[in-house]
C-alpha cells in the first residue's frame, strides 16, 4: 500500500516522500482501517521538522488524523466492526492507505457524515468545543475574541462559539483572512498584522470592556496584547503557537484583572476523559449533520502532494483546513 514517508527531520518538500510499505495485520485490541481522508495539522509541521516534543523515529509517515473505513480487527474487538466508517487522531503516522490503531481510540461515525467532512472537522472542533466549553465555560451573550480565525482551530473556534450564541470578534494578520469569519458566523472582525494593536482593537470592539473569553492559536507577539485585552474575570485560552515564539505573562495582568489565564490540552483531555471527548463529538456531528456547522477547507489534496499541503501549513498560508485524499482500494 501507498504511504507518505518522512525519512529525515527537515522541511516538508525536502523529507517527504511516497512509497510501498506492507499492510499491517490487527493484533489483540486493534483495528486497521482503510484511509480515505487525513487531515493536517500545524502539529504535523512541527513533528516533520522534528521541533515538536513528539520525536518518532524516522521514517515515520505524518498525519495526525484520518477518517476512513474498518479493514480488520484483532481477534478480542467487538467495537468498531469490519465495514464501520470510523474517524481518530493519533500523534502521527495516519498519512497512508491504511494505519494500524488502537480500536478503542477510534469513534464510528454517524451515517449522514461525510468521511471528508470528518476528517476536517474531528482535531479542530474537538479542541475548539473543549476549550470553549469545559476549559472557558463560555456563555451565551459573551463575547469571544478568536486570533489566528482563518486557520484550522482558529475558523472551527468561530463556528462553536457563534453556536454556543456568543458575540464572536474574528481576528487575523490580515483584513482578507479575518474577513472570511464573517461568512461563517463572527459578527466583527480585526486585523493585527503581525504585532501589536490586539489590544487597542479588542478594546475598541467591546466598548473598552474587553473580551470575556480569549481563544489563541497564535502566541508570539499577539498573546500579550490579548492577554491585556480580557475584561474583568475574563479567561484567556492557551491553545498553541503558531507563531513559533512561547509568550512570557506578566503575572500581575491576571491579578488587576481578575482574569484567569487557561490551559488547553485536546490530547491528554483524550486520554483521560475518553468519554467526555465522544459526548462532544456528538453534539459537534449533530450540528454538522443539521447543517450548523460546515468546516472551512482550505483544499483536499491527494497523498502523493502531502509536501505541499504541509508546506502550505508551516507558512501560515492557509485559509482553513487543509485534507489529503488517499481512498486506495486495498
Ligand atoms: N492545545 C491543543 O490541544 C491544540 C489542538 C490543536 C491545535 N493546537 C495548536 O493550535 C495552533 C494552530 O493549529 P492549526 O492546525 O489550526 O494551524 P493553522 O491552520 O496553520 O493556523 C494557525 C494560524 O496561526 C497564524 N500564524 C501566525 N504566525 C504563524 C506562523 N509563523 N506560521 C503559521 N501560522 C502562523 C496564522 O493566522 P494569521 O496569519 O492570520 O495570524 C494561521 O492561520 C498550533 O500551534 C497547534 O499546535 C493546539
Amino acid at each position: 500500500m501507498k504511504a507518505l514517508v518522512c525519512n529525515r527531520f527537515g522541511s516538508p518538500g525536502d523529507c517527504l516522500e511516497l512509497v510501498d510499505v506492507a499492510l499491517p495485520e490487527p493484533g489483540p485490541g486493534e483495528a486497521v482501517v482503510a484511509v480515505s481522508h487525513v487531515g493536517l495539522n500545524f502539529h504535523d509541521t512541527l513533528v516533520v521538522a522534528g521541533k515538536h516534543v513528539v520525536q518518532p523515529q524516522p521514517p515515520f509517515s505524518p498525519g495526525s488524523e484520518y477518517a476512513g473505513t474498518v479493514l480488520s480487527v484483532g481477534p478480542d474487538v467487538m467495537v468498531p466492526r469490519v465495514g464501520d466508517r470510523v474517524v481518530g487522531n493519533e500523534e502521527y503516522g495516519c498519512a497512508r492507505a491504511a494505519v494500524l490503531v488502537r480500536a478503542d481510540r477510534v469513534t464510528v461515525l454517524p451515517d449522514d457524515v461525510q468521511e471528508q467532512d470528518a476528517a476536517a472537522i474531528l482535531v479542530a472542533y474537538s479542541t475548539a468545543y473543549h476549550a470553549l466549553v469545559q476549559r472557558a465555560n463560555l456563555r451565551p451573550g459573551e463575547t469571544l475574541v478568536v486570533l489566528g480565525a482563518a486557520g484550522g482551530v482558529g475558523s472551527a473556534a468561530v463556528d462553536v462559539g457563534a453556536l454556543l450564541g456568543a458575540r464572536v470578534i474574528a481576528g487575523a494578520s490580515t483584513a482578507e483572512r479575518a474577513t472570511s469569519a464573517l461568512r461563517r458566523g463572527a459578527h466583527e472582525t480585526f486585523s493585527y498584522g503581525g504585532d501589536g494593536n490586539v489590544k487597542d482593537a479588542i478594546k475598541r470592539l467591546t466598548g473598552g470592556v474587553g473580551a470575556d473569553v480569549v481563544f489563541d492559536p497564535v502566541g508570539g507577539t499577539v498573546a500579550e496584547a490579548a492577554v491585556r485585552a480580557v475584561a474583568w474575570g475574563g479567561r484567556y485560552l492557551v491553545v498553541g503557537f503558531a507563531a513559533g515564539a512561547i509568550p512570557r505573562l506578566a503575572l500581575n495582568i491576571p491579578l488587576v484583572k481578575g482574569s484567569s489565564v487557561i490551559g488547553v490540552f485536546l490530547g491528554e483531555f483524550i486520554r483521560r476523559h475518553r468519554a467526555l471527548h465522544e459526548e462532544n463529538l456528538r453534539t459537534i456531528f449533530a450540528w454538522a449533520t443539521a447543517g450548523r456547522l460546515r468546516p472551512h477547507v482550505h483544499g483536499v489534496l491527494p497523498l502523493e502532494r502531502g509536501a505541499e499541503a504541509l508546506d502550505l501549513l508551516a507558512g501560515g498560508r492557509a485559509d482553513g483546513k487543509l485534507l489529503l485524499r488517499v481512498g486506495q482500494s486495498l
